[in-house]
């Protein structure tokens, strides 16, 4: 794994963009949330990716078939690059998903298990 993921962790800071010449930033309040397990954090509100990038992880998912890595692609919603398992629900495109204290956000392998789905097969 990344040496950069979980600073919350280690005693590093967030990997952001501080000034901007023209740009004030503004976030809102520093929250704990789970990768993979590791807890990290972010701030409540921004995008999940985001907050992920800031920490060092540049891979959401991996596809299913070739198990390839993907991160980034669009960041505006209108692909499939950012998906990710978030509270338990696959799919989820965290370039757009705001941040929560205590998510728990996990790195996508495959098209994702979807819990309800994976309830009726045990019952068939
Ligand atoms: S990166 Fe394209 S939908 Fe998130």
């Amino acid at each position: 794994m990344d040496e950069k993921v979980g600073p919350g962790g280690r005693g590093r800071d967030l990997d952001l963009i501080e000034e901007h010449p023209i740009l004030d930033f503004q976030h809102g309040e520093r929250v704990r949330f789970f990768f993979d397990g590791k807890e990290i954090e972010g701030f409540e509100g921004e995008p999940i990716s985001m907050a992920l990038h800031a920490n060092g992880v540049r891979i959401y998912r991996e596809t299913a078939e070739m198990h390839r890595p993907r991160g980034f692609f669009c960041a505006i919603g209108k692909c499939s690059s950012c998906f990710m398992v978030v509270d338990g629900v696959p799919n989820v495109r965290t370039c757009i998903t705001p941040l929560k204290a205590g998510m728990k956000v996990e790195t996508q392998h495959g098209k994702g298990n979807v819990p309800e789905m994976d309830e009726r097969r045990r019952h068939s």
